[in-house]
């Protein structure tokens, strides 16, 4: 039995916060601890408690930082690690340019599996935990990923990409191939470990309607994968999917018709969206997914986190990486903070650290497992310094309540503000720092 006992103050999340005086939505204990037991969370609250009921146990006193659930970032690309900060254009060139070549170099298993240790890597240093990754379209690109978080014990939900046309020819593949490498991954990953597979249709532009079928064969076959897609991130990638499928009412119904959504579904972007594909989206339950940083780079535009919450849709937050420009949730955050300011939108920093962690978990239907600190569910910690800078550290010699903390590491924080990041127990920060050769 391996066990670890975590001090400082400790915040977990128990439901949306509607604002900072919605204390019954959080705990928050100032001397406080999280009891961590062969990978899972055993007993999290005051410490003088929690100790007690662990004598003999190491302490590691993280005090006067924070400890909360691991990030989760709902909607990122592994094969664009190296494409982040490739200037200049918008969605369909900016895929032409930089990303299709990039993504073409995983066809090489040994390349895959080089950068699937830098990626995780740079997930954890960023205080990420979680994440829902496209890999590329080589079923060895998602072998790569799948056997590197393992060796972690990291919770990961990744896919291959399916896209069979519209792409130089080293990143496509075909309707069967994409089926059966998909249907090969999820009976080798789905469910093993802390591993779980989701079915990657790129976007309506880049698959056939025999490999969106394909997709719905999936789907079908496997209920308990999730799905993800992009939907409406861009005017000209709008226009260029109307006209690959004349036929269809709007965007979504693209998916729609081939069995594509359900409450499993990420749909990532969803900015453009007319009010049938809001009111689908209510319907069956499927997720947007705000990628703010992306949204911002790509020019692609202001995502309407009010207008979606009014209908009742949760919608989840993420990096988007390479489209977007940082790993960090926390400038994640900071850019989707000014993105819905520019709409007479709020994002409080209470719903805001609630979003990337309880509120993705539930998004993805697993906060019965990751996003809080509660006894029972998986030991992935962050630890959050909110003086990490000298800048950070006089803005937090004013700041007086929980929230002005958690506002400054929102706005100011990135990787230098994560203290420590546990995964299933385990402390990752520190080590593969080796410059890339
Ligand atoms: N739409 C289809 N593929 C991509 C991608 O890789 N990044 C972004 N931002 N949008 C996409
Ligand atoms: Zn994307």
């Amino acid at each position: 039995m391996t066990e670890t006992l975590l001090r400082g103050r400790v915040l977990t999340f128990h439901r949306e916060p509607t604002g900072a005086d919605d204390t019954g939505a959080f705990s928050f204990t100032e001397d406080g601890a999280v009891l961590m037991r062969d990978g899972m969370i055993a007993a999290s609250g005051e410490y003088a408690q929690v100790a007690q009921a662990a004598a003999g146990v190491r302490v590691i006193d993280h005090r006067p930082n924070i400890l909360m659930a691991g990030f989760i970032d709902t909607h990122i690309h592994f094969p664009q690690v190296q494409i982040v900060a490739s200037w200049g254009s918008q969605l369909l060139d900016w895929l032409n340019g930089y990303t299709f070549p990039a993504e073409a170099e995983y066809g090489d298993a040994q390349h895959a599996r080089a950068m699937a240790g830098r990626f995780c890597s740079l997930l954890t240093d960023h205080g990420t935990t979680t994440a829902v990754a496209y890999c590329s379209v080589h079923k060895s690109s998602a072998e790569a990923l799948f056997s590197e978080a393992s060796d972690r014990n990291m919770r990961m939900i990744a896919g291959k990409t399916m896209m069979d046309r519209n792409a130089p020819d080293a990143v496509l593949d075909t309707a069967q191939s994409s089926y059966d490498d998909s249907k090969a991954l999820i009976a080798a990953w789905h469910g093993k470990g802390r591993a779980s597979y989701a079915i990657t249709p790129r976007f309506a532009i880049t698959s056939t309607p025999e490999q969106l079928r394909a997709a719905g064969a999936l789907a079908a076959e496997h209920p308990d994968c999730h799905i993800q897609t992009h939907l409406s991130e861009n005017h000209d990638e709008i226009a260029y999917t109307a006209e690959l499928y004349p036929q269809a009412r709007d965007y979504l119904d693209i998916y729609e018709g081939f069995g594509l959504l359900s409450d499993k579904t990420l749909l990532g972007h969803s900015i453009h969206l007319k009010q049938r594909e809001i009111g689908a989206i209510a319907e069956c339950g499927a997720h947007p997914v705000f990628c703010p940083t992306s949204n911002l780079f790509l020019g692609s535009g202001l995502f309407d986190d009010a207008g979606l919450r009014a209908r009742g849709i949760a919608s989840g937050i993420a990096t988007d990486i390479g489209g977007g420009t940082s790993f960090s949730m926390l400038q994640t955050l900071n850019e989707g903070y000014k993105i819905l300011q520019l709409q007479n939108q709020s994002l409080h920093a209470l719903r805001a650290f609630y979003w990337i962690t309880r509120g993705n978990a539930e998004v993805l239907g697993m906060a019965d497992r990751i996003g809080t600190l509660e006894p029972g569910t998986e030991a992935d910690v962050v630890v959050l310094n909110a003086r990490a800078t000298p800048a950070m550290a006089l803005r937090m010699g004013r700041a007086e309540t929980l929230a002005e903390e958690l506002f400054a590491l929102q706005i100011m924080g990135d990787d230098r503000a994560i203290a420590q990041t546990y995964v299933a127990g385990q402390p990752q920060k520190g080590g593969d720092q080796a410059p890339l050769s």
